[in-house]
């Protein structure tokens, strides 16, 4: 890669607020919507930044900008493979073995099951100590109860799941702890993938089985997968937002009593928490081809990182971006990503959220945090920001 024309700057960048982006990130939108970068995790590698809303959602759509992380230039510490890292025609047969599963009808018959899980976990809370984490305690479990459920695995097993999602998303875990925990949870889903097949039940799986293995037009060892990788993409993401997301209704209590007051709002707050907090900062691509996008020529084989939390706070797109405001008027945002990859499981992290937002804002009206901001223990350096504890007292 060669720009003459431009200093080069040095990624990722620090936030200095909890809040919101980097700083460096409103003058690299400024500058131009392809900045080009230095990668402080790959010493000798550069990439190209995509910083603008319009840019990031055209490199998204573009599948010359591949998501396959085996490819030389891809912008990523650790290459895997599963359907989030394939490029079509892969890609497209097999997310078309999972979307019906995603679809809105589908998601919101989901919709007393979230409620029914998420008032157990709240009945537990209330019936324990005032001062609690609500990480260990609601946001972990829910996002991995609910999986469960569609999976159709057992309960009982949540807690051996979410253990070993877990270790393999830890920042701290060694590669040797993650390839273990990935390994135990393919070993648990292929089990489970028998089972299926020997006694299919009402379930996502057991659906993959008869649809898809029993026909042939997927193994096993797929189909294990694919749900490895439900539990995996869905967990971490949502545990986050659920944790942050209650932070950021906590220090914006107006918007917090209006939510409790009218369910209505439970949408666009969610939209808005998702737009805000842009939990999954980046998106890695590589071009296949020589590509110009915003007036920069980006060359066959260079990285990209589309920096969705810059595009989600585009002056160009959003009023006064850097405001949270559940009553903003655009309704549009990258935080689920764009294009052929866009989440999966968008429709049914919404409803998580919603439900379980609302949830607490009205079991709960005056919780407060049990420590000060500056002792939230915030996710720095990890792809998916959020909080690791969130301490508050019930009231
Ligand atoms: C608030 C929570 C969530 C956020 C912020 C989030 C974010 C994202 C983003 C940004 C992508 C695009 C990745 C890319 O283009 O490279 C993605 C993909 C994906 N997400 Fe989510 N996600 C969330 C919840 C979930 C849930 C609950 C599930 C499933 C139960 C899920 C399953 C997936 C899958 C399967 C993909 C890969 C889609 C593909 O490659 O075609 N996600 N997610």
């Amino acid at each position: 890669m060669n720009d003459t024309e431009c200093p080069v700057v040095t990624y990722p960048m620090e936030r200095t607020d909890p809040f919101h982006p980097p700083p460096e990130y409103a003058g690299l939108r400024e500058r131009a919507p392809v900045v080009p970068a230095r990668l402080s995790f790959r010493p000798g590698h550069d990439a190209w930044l995509v910083t603008r809303y319009r840019e990031a959602r055209q490199v998204l759509d573009d599948t010359r900008f591949s998501s396959d992380s085996r490819l030389p230039g891809f912008p990523v510490r650790r290459a895997h493979s599963a359907l989030i890292r394939m490029d079509p025609p892969e890609h497209t047969h097999y997310r078309a073995m999972l979307a019906p599963e995603f679809v809105g009808r589908r998601v919101a018959e989901l919709r007393p099951v979230v409620h029914r899980l998420t008032g157990r976990l709240l009945d537990a809370l209330d019936s324990g100590p005032a001062e609690v984490d609500l990480v260990p305690t609601l946001a972990m479990p829910l996002p991995s109860l609910v999986i469960c459920h569609l999976l159709g695995v057992s309960y009982a097993d949540h807690v051996f799941l979410q253990e070993r999602t877990a270790a393999a998303l830890r920042a701290t875990s060694t590669p040797e702890e993650i390839d273990q925990a990935v390994a135990d949870l393919g070993d648990y889903m292929d089990g489970v993938v028998r089972e299926k097949t020997a006694n299919p039940g009402d379930d996502l799986l057991s659906r993959l089985v008869a649809e898809q293995v029993r026909t042939g037009r997927c193994t096993p060892e797929v189909a294990a997968d694919l749900a490895r990788l439900l539990l995996v993409a869905g967990h971490v993401t949502t545990v986050n937002m659920i944790g942050l997301g209650l932070l950021t209704l906590l220090r914006n209590p107006r918007q917090l009593e209006e939510l409790r007051a009218d369910e209505r709002l439970a949408a666009p707050a969610v939209t808005e928490l998702l737009r805000h907090l842009s939990i999954t900062p980046s998106l890695a691509r590589v071009a296949t081809e020589d590509i110009e996008v915003g007036g920069c020529l980006i060359k066959a084989g260079d990285g990209v990182m589309i920096l969705l939390s810059s595009a989600n706070r585009d002056e160009r797109e959003y009023a006064d971006p850097d405001r949270f405001d559940i009553h903003r008027a655009e309704r549009q945002n990258l935080a689920f990503g764009w294009g052929p990859h866009l989440c999966l499981g968008a429709s049914l992290a919404r409803l998580e959220l919603q439900v379980v937002l609302t949830a607490v804002a009205r079991r709960f009206p005056r919780l407060e945090l049990a420590v000060d901001l500056d002792d939230i223990p915030f996710r720095h350096k990890v792809n998916i920001y959020g909080v690791h504890e969130l301490p508050v007292v019930l009231k």
